[in-house]
């Protein structure tokens, strides 16, 4: 693919979170079952992490699957779970590789054994590399996210002597599944859909968006580039005007 797109390389977004969506749509518009978007949506997994690594993007969160998705037909969260298996399954050695590191964001607990096993060895088996941390967003929902995250405070309240007047931005960040790490820069969401689907609420309230009517198996690597060559033209004003926004870029 000609590569058209220039980039600043000192303006690339640390964190890019990816609603990854529009498989099915995908898949029906050629006359094909569902699971063939997923299918060919696994390759755009592997060429956006490929370009993420190479960009220097620090984290990479790809929304895989919802806490909402286990409503879909059985045959299709079966088949969803299989790709995952063999992705993870085919992908370890590159990862190594490519010094990726990673991570679930979710519940991890709900994942069918036989993935979770190969999850957990991925993830043991790259902890130590240095180069970018893919999160996959497994059983993820903000809400759930959330609760887990009260209740645990109100836990440390209750038993531990934690004070209510301690509780911050901070510790709720340092209480969710994303903790240590930056808030997304950009938020990707392909298959041109303008909702949130219960997606990393608490960490996005800055993030630029950028909703793409391109379907998730067609987004690759040209269109990954135009994206973040969108973001770079933006001014990130966190509520400050745009004179001084410019004057002490944050
Ligand atoms: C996204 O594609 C993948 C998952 C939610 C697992 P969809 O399967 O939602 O595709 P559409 O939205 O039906 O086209
Ligand atoms: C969002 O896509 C979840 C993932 C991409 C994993 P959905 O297709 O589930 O979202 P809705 O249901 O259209 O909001
Ligand atoms: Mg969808």
């Amino acid at each position: 693919m000609a590569e058209s797109v220039k980039l600043n390389p000192d303006n690339i977004p640390a964190h890019i979170a990816i609603i990854m969506d529009g498989n099915g749509r995908w898949a029906q518009q050629r006359g094909k079952p569902r699971i063939m978007g997923h299918r060919s949506g696994v390759e755009s997994v592997q060429e956006i992490v490929q370009v993420s690594g190479e960009l220097g993007v620090k984290v990479l969160t790809l929304y895989a699957f919802s806490t909402e998705n286990w409503k879909r037909p059985p045959i299709e969260v079966q088949a969803l779970m299989g790709l995952l298996k063999n992705y993870l399954q085919s992908e370890l050695a590159n990862l190594i590789k490519n010094d990726v590191s990673l991570r679930c964001l979710g519940q991890k607990d709900k994942i069918p054994p036989e993935v979770r096993q190969v999850l957990e060895k991925v993830i043991e088996q790259t902890s130590g590399n240095k180069g970018l941390i893919l999160n996959l967003a497994l059983s993820y929902g903000s809400r759930s996210e959330m609760i887990m995250a009260v209740q645990e405070l109100a836990r440390k309240c209750v038993e531990d002597g934690l004070d209510y007047r301690q509780i911050d931005e901070e510790l709720i960040s340092a209480h969710l599944y994303t903790r240590g790490l930056p808030d997304p820069d950009l938020l990707i969401r392909t298959g041109g859909e303008f909702r949130l689907s219960n997606f990393l609420l608490w960490q996005i309230s800055y993030s630029e968006i950028d909703v793409t009517e391109t379907l998730w198996p067609d987004f690759r690597k040209e269109n990954f580039l135009k994206s973040i060559a969108d973001f770079q033209q933006r001014q990130r004003r966190f509520g400050k005007t745009g004179e001084q926004a410019q004057a002490t870029k944050r």
